[in-house]
């Protein structure tokens, strides 16, 4: 099995606070990963390192055998690396279906000119970009939403249009963070399947922060746990739940067997 990312000895500090540090990772093709921790436990600023929104202050970020530390947000996502956000980020004015046009546009190999012009490139490409938009929208439910506004979609269909545009990136990668926030266990149990469901269709896999255990149970393959930045435990959903410093630390006594 190949190693799709290896992070080794990743930190940033804000200030005074260690948001993350030496954190170390590798995550192999095919799996799903969970990344759990206490409110501020430094999860999201990990997602915002492999993506590139931060710079790390030290360590290394390897890709598919590509060093992408340091690289820009844009160049990061066209080598495959797609992700959602914990604070749900969509063009609340435009419909579900542009949302999702305008996150595969990476695939436009047409210009300006030609798109003035109309020409049979530009208008082939738009159709099938219309048509992949339209797949990705039908593959997380929301075809009938096509034409809504993203700002009139109810909260758990925004967090599945966001998805959509992740995929529409062609990801190799997919990092979502917290998709199962605000949902009851009925949903969260939905969305497992729906989570599984898109990494064997699309090939991914995946690195999910989540706080609904159940989520994290029935679907990761190994899990990280941190608290204040660092990492306090590593393994399979079943081991990391009777860890006594995970219980101190995040889960609390009740999930002691
Ligand atoms: N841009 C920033 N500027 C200053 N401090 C930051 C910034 N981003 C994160 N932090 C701090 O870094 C620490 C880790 O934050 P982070 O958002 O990664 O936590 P988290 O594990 O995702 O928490 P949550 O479960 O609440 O989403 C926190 O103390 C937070 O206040
Ligand atoms: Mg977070």
């Amino acid at each position: 099995m190949n190693e799709i990312l290896k992070i080794e000895k990743l930190s940033k500090y804000f200030g005074g606070v260690k948001a993350v540090h030496n954190f170390n990772l590798s995550l192999q093709e095919g799996k799903i990963h969970g990344l759990i921790g206490p409110n501020g436990a430094g999860k999201t600023t990990i997602f915002n390192l492999i993506t590139g929104i931060y710079k790390p202050m030290d360590g290394n970020i390897i890709f598919c055998n590509q060093d992408i530390t340091g690289k820009k947000p844009y160049s990061i996502a066209r080598l495959g690396i797609g992700r959602t956000f914990q604070n749900i980020k969509l063009f609340a004015n435009l419909t579900a279906l542009q949302n999702v046009i305008i996150a595969g546009n990476q695939d436009i190999t047409y210009n300006l000119l030609e798109s003035f012009l109309r020409t049979v490139k530009f208008r082939k490409e738009e159709k099938s970009l219309r048509e992949k938009a339209m797949m990705l929208l039908e593959t997380v439910g929301l075809a009938d939403m096509a034409d809504k506004m993203a700002s009139n979609l109810p909260y758990g269909h925004q967090r599945k249009l966001e998805i959509a545009r992740a995929l529409a990136l062609n990801p190799r990668l997919l990092l979502l963070d917290e998709p199962a926030a605000g949902m009851n266990t009925e949903e969260s149990k939905e969305l497992v399947t729906f989570i599984y469901d898109i990494k064997e269709r699309f090939n991914l896999t995946i690195l999910i922060i989540e706080h609904h255990m159940d989520v994290i149970s029935n679907l990761c393959d190994e899990c990280t746990v941190l608290n204040f930045g660092e990492t306090i435990c590593r393994g399979c959903p079943s081991t990391v739940k009777r860890d006594r410093l995970v219980i101190e630390a995040y889960l609390g006594e009740e999930y002691v067997c």
